[in-house]
């Protein structure tokens, strides 16, 4: 019998808690690691719209390995307890002035992940509209704060948007691509944008 939507979300979200994870989007990250191996121990890592945590622990026992740094920023708090020692949090506006400036003492960064959305709407060019402005402010801090080398993650919702997007990380990076991991949810208009080797 093949198995539903709703079944399938079921199931990540119960791994997700029986890993110790407070969200199922982990497993989008594991899916865009293991495919395209951005990360590794030693890094000094940069999380964007870390909350409530589920990338940010996932860096830090399965890709640093407790050697190297993640940054994690977001508008809310983290919700890991304990916080990982390996992890500086930084609570505000990512894109703000006073927030860069201290992202910029903690970098610069081999890799920058940003799982970053806006609150959604519910009206598909309202959302689609605010997640490429997220996008673009995250291309922004990556022209500004990632290393030589470093590597880069960034949701978008699909919009038509993303082609822009892409096309600018298409002149940073050697490599720079789609990729819709398997545990977005089937009816999620979500991507992510995968820049590979900062030129
Ligand atoms: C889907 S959640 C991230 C989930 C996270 N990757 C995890 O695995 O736990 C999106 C996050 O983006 C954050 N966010 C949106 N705009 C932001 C901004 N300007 N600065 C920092 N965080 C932002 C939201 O507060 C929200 O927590």
């Amino acid at each position: 019998m093949a198995t539903s939507r709703r079944d399938k979300a079921d199931s990540y979200t119960q791994r997700a808690h029986r890993e110790g994870y407070p969200a199922r989007s982990v497993y989008k990250l594991e899916e865009i690691d293991q495919t395209h191996h951005l990360i590794r121990p030693g890094d000094t890592v940069l999380d964007v719209g870390a909350a409530p945590g589920s990338w940010t622990l996932y860096v830090h026992r399965e890709l640093i390995k407790g050697r190297g740094k993640i940054v994690a920023c977001d508008l809310n708090p983290l919700r890991l307890d304990p916080v990982p020692p390996t992890v500086v949090e930084i609570t505000g506006d990512a894109f703000s002035r006073q927030i860069r400036e201290r992202l910029v003492e903690e970098g610069p960064y081999q890799c920058i992940i940003s799982d970053a959305a806006p609150m959604t709407t519910g009206n598909r060019t309202v959302d689609t509209s605010r997640s490429e402005y997220l996008a673009e402010q995250v291309v922004l801090l990556a022209q500004e704060q990632l290393a030589p080398h470093g590597n880069l993650v960034i949701k978008i919702f699909q919009g038509g948007g993303q082609e822009a997007v892409l096309k600018t990380m298409r002149g940073m990076f050697r490599k720079a691509k789609a990729f819709k991991p398997k545990a977005c949810r089937d009816d999620s208009f979500e991507i992510y944008l995968i820049g590979l080797d900062r030129v």
